[in-house]
């Protein structure tokens, strides 16, 4: 049964706020949403109804491809009991040059709130200061919260808590790479992120991380030795080497990346019972070895389940 009070405290907390990225939220904020996930989960794999959005419209705009982010937000709002309208770039008037400003007012007008994936992290912002009704990011060249959110479910899910943990990112300082530091930091979790001199994560965002971890007392560290990151890991976590909207010699990429692939040799030094995370898409043989990725140690069809029922949790809250 849908518990009353838990609805009624997520929505006081966060009704009407904007999910843009992770600094934006609390620790007890992000650990109330995580707990909030669970219990809807429980609620869908029980076969409970929890039709809290009744009657609401999420709109959907993508300026890049999906699998995951466009499935679990249309499931999602249907189990809510609403609806999800999928609106590609080419197919809105933005494409033709509208303003995301005037977008912004427009849509406030029909639906109930607007999850966007797109380029620059500006243009989210800019549709939620124009927009009246609650703005999700559903990945941008700086961040991919929701993703993280998920990740981060999984992760409690799997190691009980998030004291003593230690996190190793190894690849490219990505949007998943400073969405991730930042949840870390957010939540007390240790973590060292392993990636080449040209592929690091933005300063500014680094030095936003930093500040974070001072508060949640995590130990956050760069390094470019993969091997060192992942040394007493409890959860290895990569990503793509080259990210939608990339676009060099890709080639002459990976060359660079392949001493951070995370392979059987990569992983021994990590704690016996460390778990591998990988937001998906993979390039396997790339980021990660197959015999990685579908070893003992991963759990990325769990994370990947989990991007639905945490979206349920941030709808849920925000609309
Ligand atoms: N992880 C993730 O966001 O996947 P999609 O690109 O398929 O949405
Ligand atoms: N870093 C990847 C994540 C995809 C979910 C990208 O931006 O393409």
């Amino acid at each position: 049964m849908i518990n009353p009070v838990v609805v009624q405290h997520m929505r006081s907390k966060l009704e009407g706020k904007h999910f843009l990225k992770l600094a934006d939220f609390t620790k007890a904020e992000l650990m109330d949403l995580i707990r909030y996930t669970i219990q809807l989960k429980n609620m869908q794999k029980m076969g409970e109804p929890h039709p809290l959005l009744k009657g609401k419209t999420l709109a959907m705009i993508f300026e890049k491809s999906s699998t995951r982010t466009r499935v679990s937000f249309e499931t999602g709002m249907y189990q809510l009991g609403g609806q999800a309208l999928f609106l590609n770039k080419n197919d809105l008037q933005i494409g033709n040059g509208e303003t995301i400003a005037d977008t912004a007012k427009v849509l406030s007008r029909y639906v109930d709130g607007i999850m966007i994936r797109t380029y620059e992290h500006a243009i989210v912002e800019e549709l939620a200061v124009n927009a009246s009704i609650p703005i999700i990011n559903g990945l941008t060249d700086d961040f991919h919260p929701c993703q993280v959110l998920a990740d981060l479910v999984t992760i409690y899910e799997k190691k009980e808590s998030f004291d003593d943990l230690k996190l190793a990112f190894v690849g490219d300082g990505n949007n998943m790479a400073q969405s991730l530091l930042m949840g870390c930091a957010i939540m007390g979790i240790d973590c060292t992120i392993a990636s080449p001199d040209n592929s690091q994560v933005k300063q500014e965002i680094f030095s936003q991380v930093l500040e974070k971890a001072a508060v949640s007392g995590a130990k956050v560290e760069q390094t470019n030795d993969p091997v060192e990151a992942v040394a007493n890991a409890d959860i290895i976590y990569t990503d793509v080497w080259a990210s939608m909207g990339w676009n060099g010699d890709l080639e002459e990429r990976k060359k660079g990346f392949m001493k951070y692939q995370v392979n059987d040799a990569l992983v021994t030094g990590a704690k016996d019972d460390y778990v591998f995370l990988h937001c998906l898409p993979a390039h396997r043989e790339e980021e990660v070895a197959s015999s990685i990725i579908d070893g003992d140690h991963s759990v990325v069809f769990d994370q990947a389940e989990n991007r639905l029922h945490a979206q349920k949790a941030i709808l849920a809250s925000l609309l």
